[in-house]
């Protein structure tokens, strides 16, 4: 992939726009015959493995919070996730018989690295979910999977993000294969799925409109909550963060069932509310906490399939079958949204201040 703009306005939308073509390529060779193929794990004993830990920062940990519902749900795997700053200094208790996974794009993190070390000398299995080969964490870790996004650009990193989350589902669907944890009528539906999402990160030019229309109205106000259940929570958190860096407006990513125990009393008509709202998971759960919101007079934004009678706005998303079509087709959303705001603030949509692509240091 080329490293010109290509007509496009930021790097960060040409990424955005290349994540259809980058998932395929993630995806490429690791499927056959309703199986799992991934080589790079074939030194791992899976029966020695009774759960995973995973260590990342920013974007990257984002993505393992959400391989660990995943890892729970599908392969019934115990899976815990940190901060890789915090791991690093909290003397962890560490077990041989847990896999220590860690996810960066740069594979130069100095925390993330740092962790990966300490988990290896422990006596752990290490796997490496890396964007660049022959980096540090790729050459500290004892497998590595490459998550092939190519090079990323922007500061606010898109499509990066996108291939970790595949390459986790991936990683989720083998173990749960090879630990025999996952029966073979999920393992097929969740192939199928999996295979669908190429198509669901097309991004619809009628979307896009939409939504740099919408986004005038959202440059002011004192602050956003992305709110999410389960899988979801995950991805408010990654929505937030990539308006925060863009915009440098103040955005939350919260657990909406969690609002009531005090961020609601921030609620007003200047607290932008976007809640994600997939059909496919909790979707009466997540309709209350958003009532609550609206009733506290919040603006409210509602990303969802179904049209809900309360939003100011509403964003129209596709019927999906699986929760990870609503997953992705969301993360589209949220990514466009950070980046029209952020355009129309006027801000360097690539290199946005006080940040850097790979933090090197502690
Ligand atoms: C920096 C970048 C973030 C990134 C984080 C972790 O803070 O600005 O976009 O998520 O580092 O980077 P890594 O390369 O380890 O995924």
């Amino acid at each position: 992939l080329s490293a010109q703009k290509d007509g496009y306005r930021y790097f960060m939308e040409k990424e955005i726009y290349e994540q259809s073509l980058v998932v395929g390529e993630t995806l490429m060779g690791r499927i056959k015959d309703n199986s799992i193929i991934l080589d790079e794990l074939s030194s791992l004993d899976l029966a020695h493995i009774d759960a995973i830990k995973i260590c990342a920062c920013g974007t990257s940990y984002h993505a393992a919070l959400s391989a660990c519902y995943m890892f729970e749900r599908l392969a019934k795997i115990r899976c815990n996730v940190e901060i890789a700053s915090e791991f690093r200094y909290k003397e962890p208790l560490l077990d041989t018989k847990t896999l220590f996974i860690v996810i960066s794009q740069s594979g130069e993190t100095a925390d993330t690295l740092e962790a990966l070390k300490m988990a290896k000398q422990s006596g752990m299995r290490t796997l490496a979910i890396c964007n660049v080969d022959n980096s540090s964490i790729v050459r500290t870790a004892d497998m590595t999977i490459l998550t092939r996004a190519g090079i990323e650009k922007g500061v606010a990193s898109t499509k990066a993000f996108a291939t970790q989350v595949i390459t986790l589902w991936l990683l989720t669907l083998y173990v749960g294969e090879h630990k025999k944890s996952m029966d073979a009528l999920t393992l097929q539906s969740e192939i199928a799925a999996l295979l669908r999402v190429p198509l669901i990160l097309k991004v619809s030019e009628t979307t896009h409109e939409k939504i740099r229309r919408l986004s005038k109205r959202y440059l002011h106000g004192h602050g956003f909550f992305f709110i999410g259940r389960d899988i979801f929570y995950p991805l408010a958190l990654e929505g937030a963060l990539k308006l925060k860096e863009i915009s440098y407006l103040h955005a939350e990513g919260y657990p909406a069932g969690e609002m009531k125990h005090g961020p609601i009393a921030l609620a007003d008509s200047e607290l932008f509310t976007i809640a994600l709202m997939p059909k496919n998971l909790l979707y009466d759960k997540m309709k209350s906490n958003v009532e609550e919101l609206s009733a506290r007079d919040s603006t409210l934004l509602v990303i969802s399939p179904e049209p809900f009678e309360l939003a100011d706005d509403f964003i129209k998303t596709k019927p999906h079958t699986h929760m990870m079509g609503e997953f992705f087709e969301m993360m589209l959303i949220t990514q466009l949204l950070a980046l029209e705001i952020s355009i129309r603030l006027g801000n360097d949509v690539d290199m946005p201040r006080n940040l850097a692509k790979s933090v090197t240091v502690e």
